[in-house]
């Protein structure tokens, strides 16, 4: 497992990437509970953030690609509109206890 960070360095309702050596991917806290996945979109495979550390849309509840505003479920990285629709961000497996945030390497 990779330490990604401490519990209180992603906030609830935030995002954050992390690049470690040429691993790109990104987490969120929705709900108490971290979700991690690739930074990469099923689309054109490139990084999603639209600006440093934003991955949500407007709302909050959905994961969006700034390339063509592909919008995907925050808990199972399903694509849910754009032109990726059906496909799934790559989740990687995550857990979190007092010293971190973990998570798998892929
Ligand atoms: S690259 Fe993400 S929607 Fe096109």
């Amino acid at each position: 497992m990779i330490l990604l960070c401490s519990p209180d360095a992603l906030a609830e309702g935030q995002s954050r990437s992390f690049d470690i050596d040429d691993l790109a991917l990104f987490a969120v806290r929705k709900n108490g509970k971290v979700h991690a996945y690739l930074n990469r979109c099923p689309h054109r495979a490139t990084r999603l953030e639209w600006e440093e550390d934003r991955f949500l849309d407007d709302s909050g509840n959905l994961l969006r690609c700034a390339h063509h505003g592909a919008l995907f479920l925050i808990d199972s990285g399903e694509c849910i509109q754009g032109p990726c629709f059906g496909d799934v961000l790559e989740m990687l497996e995550c857990r979190e206890d007092e010293r971190g945030i973990w998570v798998e390497h892929p």
